[in-house]
């Protein structure tokens, strides 16, 4: 899962859409969870709510499918393929179900809420349909189901955080981890699905995230990142009782900080940052404290202002370069990392082509890039039509494509004959002689295992090769 935040991918194949299987947990005796995730992190990180609310309730959780008593699918809707890819997936449960009768399968996450009921009918097979807010109902709805009914939760909460509930970390590496700060999105992006299956911004307790953040400490996990659609909004005010003084407004900044000062040995990374929002505040805190690391995911989406502006990003083509000005003044040597799309509804060559220079100017370190897919209910499928042909987006996609492939490659290039400090997380995917792990600004590095270092250290690391992806060296002392 972790391979999502940082690997080249493209086209269809994105971090919205990796499927992960968690490990076998739980207090045994119990029926078996099986629960497979799609879309972005916070969705990963839900399974991981999901999981614990069910382990509770007397559930073990299983890694393979045939011998659950429970399937869940945590879907995403930003894509069209990203619907597609669960649809395809429902089919093939289908098989395994008219095998087991009794087998329970359940629809959760972005899907779920675009959905509702009518999943039910689309989707035979399906028995419980389960917005992202609605996960504390689950085994309500789990025993409706077993009653013989069908269920469906898929009700928006405006406080809903989960703060009190500890996910159950299954199927991580024992280093790295994933907090949400956060849930929602109040932006209203035209082309974006996420404020219809996601709800109304709110911003969870403050307090329970460091908790949770020196929690993971204690337990050796290193490095934690942050969770939100738009982690410069977050705003965190603690209601006190009557009479009392008010407690003040915890903003992104501050938040920032009082996580780093969980221990310096905690590296620090959030997701994501919205141009609009990010502060010089924010960049201050960062180049203040060692442990947060230098890598900022900054989504530009395109680099026309007419675009931007249709598109409801509320900046503009100067603006979002100012951003980027401030960064590097402000943190030197700080990666950033983008997410582009190509054909949004009425974009001309030449406001394609400032995309394509916007690149230019910034030198992304890494970039997720996207064909424009038109999702029913937003702004833009009511106001816009998806007019540039499917051949014309896919022919932009390739030269943003391309020129991030050069960028990433002069990016990683500047980080041969340097040493970096990377923390292990686990032994690389094509040999089990090397280790893996990331530098601050979030370059994939891999080097040779060396018996005296294991994973959750961290090591100095000359960078003596690279590929556009991956920076390869050796340990120094
Ligand atoms: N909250 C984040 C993005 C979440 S969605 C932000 O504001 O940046 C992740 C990315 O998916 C978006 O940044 C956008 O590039 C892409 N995306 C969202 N809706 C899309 C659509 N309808 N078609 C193509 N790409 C889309
Ligand atoms: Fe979607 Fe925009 Fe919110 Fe990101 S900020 S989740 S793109 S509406
Ligand atoms: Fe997808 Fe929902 Fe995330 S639509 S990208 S899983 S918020």
């Amino acid at each position: 899962m972790l391979d999502l935040l940082h690997t080249t991918k493209t086209h269809d194949e994105t971090r919205q859409g990796e499927a992960v299987e968690l490990a076998p947990t739980g207090k045994a005796d119990g029926r078996k969870l099986y629960i497979e995730s799609y879309g972005c992190q916070m969705n990963f990180s839900d399974s991981e709510i999901v999981a614990s609310i069910l382990i509770d309730e007397g559930f073990e959780t299983t890694k393979d499918y045939k011998e659950a008593d429970v399937v869940f699918i945590n879907t995403c809707s930003i894509r069209e393929n990203a619907e597609q890819r669960v649809r395809k997936r429902l089919k093939e449960f289908e098989f395994v179900k008219s095998k087991k009768p009794g087998l329970i399968v359940g629809v959760l996450g972005c899907m779920a809420e675009r959905l509702k009921a009518k999943f039910l009918e689309e989707e035979k097979l399906v028995d419980v349909v389960v917005g992202p807010d609605a996960y504390r109902d689950l085994p309500n709805l789990i025993n409706k189901v077993e009653d013989g009914n069908k269920a469906v939760n898929v009700l928006l909460s405006r406080e809903e955080t989960y703060a009190d509930i500890s996910p159950v970390r299954l199927n991580s590496n024992g280093v790295s981890a994933f907090i949400s700060i956060m849930r929602g999105c109040d932006n209203m992006c035209s082309f974006c699905v996420v404020p219809f299956t996601r709800g109304r911004e709110r911003s969870r307790d403050a307090v329970s995230i460091v908790k949770e953040a020196q929690d993971l400490f204690n337990a050796g996990y290193r490095e934690v990142t942050l969770l939100g659609q738009n982690v410069d909004s977050y705003k965190y005010t603690a209601n006190v009782a009557e009479g009392q003084e008010p407690l003040p407004t915890v903003n992104f900044a501050n938040l920032l900080e009082l996580v780093a000062q969980v221990s310096p040995e905690l590296r620090i990374r959030f997701s994501t940052s919205h141009p609009k929002d990010i502060t010089d505040e924010v960049l201050h805190i960062m180049a203040k404290y060692e442990n947060i690391c230098n890598y900022i995911h900054l989504p530009v989406q395109s680099g026309n202002s007419r675009v931007l502006d249709i598109m409801n990003r509320t900046y503009d083509r100067e603006w979002y370069m100012e951003r980027v000005d401030a960064i590097r003044r402000i943190i030197p040597g700080c990666a950033i990392s983008t997410d582009v799309i190509t054909g949004f509804c009425t974009e001309t060559e030449e406001e394609h082509a400032e995309t394509l220079s916007m690149m230019d100017y910034v030198k992304y370190d890494f970039a997720y890039m996207f064909a424009y897919s038109e999702r029913p209910g937003t702004l833009a499928a009511k106001r816009f039509e998806d007019d540039i042909p499917e051949e014309v987006k896919k022919r932009r996609l390739t030269e943003v494509v391309d020129k991030q492939q050069i960028h990433s490659l002069e990016r990683m290039s500047q980080h041969v004959g340097k040493v970096h400090k990377v923390l292990i997380e686990g032994f690389s995917k094509r040999s089990d002689q090397d280790y893996c792990g990331r530098n601050d600004q979030n370059a994939m590095v891999v080097f040779p295992v060396d018996a005296r270092y294991k994973v959750g250290d961290y090591v100095n690391v000359l960078g003596e090769n690279c590929t556009s992806a991956t920076l390869i060296g050796k340990i120094v002392d």
